[in-house]
């Protein structure tokens, strides 16, 4: 019997019939309906872009305005080929944890908005995958806090079992609200989760 992943479900449909590249960017859609983070002219960063989804969904939500900075060790898929003559829109193909990298990209800011949904390439193995899940996590939390402006927030998938617990009594120090969110639009069989933080205190 084929596992969710394979088997092309509601989501991987309507992401389709819709233009994005993947389905994952019901996720986000479902987080932003839920905890209203996209702010019409707002400046956002987009960590583990690739291949574009939610890319793309904020760049339709801006609607030409405001920015949005991207990066992935991966490219964009086709559908945002388009997306660097919008104008408002800076996409890096490299590695979060690169320093350069890093420089740039805070260097655009300061932001409205970090969302990240970067993960590491799961090995089956589920300690290791969650100790890179977390090591993505707190890199892309060190990040916020040199980029975000106050009142901004933060969305950063976590492998769930680890170390949400205490990477969430961490961001309560820095954020108003934090919370720990499961999109409807997350497979059944996986155990990410997404940490959500508003109103960062700056
Ligand atoms: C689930 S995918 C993101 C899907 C994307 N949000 C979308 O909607 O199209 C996770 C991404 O994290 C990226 N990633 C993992 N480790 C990274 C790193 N060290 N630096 C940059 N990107 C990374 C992977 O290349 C992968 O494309």
């Amino acid at each position: 019997m084929k596992s969710s992943y394979e088997k092309p479900d509601f989501w991987s449909q309507k992401a389709k019939t819709e233009g994005y590249p993947a389905r994952s960017v019901y996720k986000l859609a479902e987080i932003d309906e839920k905890f209203h983070l996209l702010k019409a002219g707002g400046r956002f960063l987009d960590i583990g872009a690739a291949p574009g989804s939610w890319s793309l969904w904020i760049l339709r939500r801006l609607g030409g305005k405001g920015f949005l900075a991207a990066v992935d060790l991966q490219g964009l898929g086709p559908e945002l080929a388009q997306a660097p003559s919008f104008g408002n829109f800076r996409f890096i193909r490299g590695d979060l944890y690169a320093e350069e990298v890093r420089s740039e990209l805070i260097g655009l800011g300061p932001y409205d908005g970090v969302f990240s949904d970067a993960a590491p390439s799961t090995t089956g193995n589920r300690i290791v995958d969650q100790g890179a899940s977390e090591a993505i996590v707190e890199s892309v939390l060190a990040w916020s806090y040199d980029c975000l402006a106050p009142g901004g927030s933060l969305v950063a998938k976590i492998f769930q079992g680890g170390a949400e617990r205490s990477l969430m009594d961490g961001l309560r120090q820095r954020f108003a609200a934090v919370r720990g969110f499961k999109p409807k639009a997350c497979r059944a069989e996986s155990f990410e989760t997404y940490l959500v933080a508003t109103g960062f205190r700056g």
